[in-house]
């Protein structure tokens, strides 16, 4: 893989620290959607879990079904009178989603915090600014851009858990219909997921720690998983990984590409 000094730059920046070759260095090119992982600093041998608490799931099927044939517009609005969970109750708004609805890639995050809960916005404050950062070396945006480079970025949960504690595996089950139908509209080629819903989301006993490094499949698209900007923000000793993470997706989405 080859980078060029604004995309170095941007990596400094986020504190990710490449080994490279001399040749690795492309001067004056611009930024372009990266291809393939690149080698990255070793770190700790193995990061933290990221495990959902055990809870037995409570699905909803009519409701499912009902979502399940919704358009965007019945879906918004489906979400923002959502009362399926107590979520519902400590809410200022549901977090729904934003970005391109053509995207070909896919941010899925855990829940809103009390910034996005506030906002209505998914990932803002300094976890946001780190996520937008890593998306733009790797040349994606959630700005306005074509489907090839801007995401689309939804939540696993669209509610703010209260002290912004894990959502639990029931809560989870009942969102997850306006999930699958964001993800059945927007049709991403890879699905990023980060945090620690990965492994109920894929429906694994495995930590999500374990789950990473590999192409998962959600309703039919690759899905990688990976580490909360939050996260980064409390370990930044994971940041290689996460940006291994993205490399990962963007080798797969290439690779899934007509040759
Ligand atoms: N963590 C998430 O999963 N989403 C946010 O919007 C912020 C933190």
């Amino acid at each position: 893989m080859r980078w060029d000094e604004r995309q170095l730059a941007l990596l400094r920046e986020i504190g990710v620290r490449l080994w490279l070759t001399p040749d690795a260095v492309v001067t004056g090119a611009p930024v372009a959607q990266a291809t393939a992982p690149a080698h990255v600093t070793p770190t700790a041998p193995t990061g933290p879990t990221l495990a959902a608490p055990p809870e037995a799931p409570t699905a909803q099927p009519e409701r499912a079904d009902s979502v399940a044939s919704m358009d965007w517009p019945a879906l918004r609005e489906a979400a923002a009178g959502c009362t399926a969970c107590a979520l519902c109750e400590g809410r200022h708004e549901p977090v729904f989603g934003v970005g391109n609805p053509r995207a070909h890639w896919m941010i899925v995050g855990e829940a809103p915090g009390d910034a996005e809960d506030a906002q209505g916005e998914p990932f803002v404050g300094k976890a946001g600014q780190l996520l937008d950062n890593m998306l733009q070396a790797i040349g994606l945006t959630r700005g306005k851009a074509a489907p090839a480079q801007q995401v689309y970025i939804a939540h696993a949960v669209k509610c703010r858990p209260p002290g912004n504690r894990i959502p639990s595996a029931a809560e989870l089950a009942r969102c997850e219909a306006y999930l699958i139908r964001q993800v059945q509209l927007v049709q991403p080629r890879i699905i990023l997921a980060l945090g620690r819903f990965a492994p109920q989301l894929l429906g694994s006993t495995e930590p999500g720690g374990k789950l990473r490094g590999r192409v998962h499949d959600y309703h039919g698209v690759p899905v990688i998983v990976s580490y909360g900007p939050a996260h980064l923000l409390r370990n930044p000793e994971d940041k290689a990984r996460a940006w291994d993470d993205l490399c990962l997706a963007a080798q797969t989405l290439e690779s899934a590409l007509p040759q």
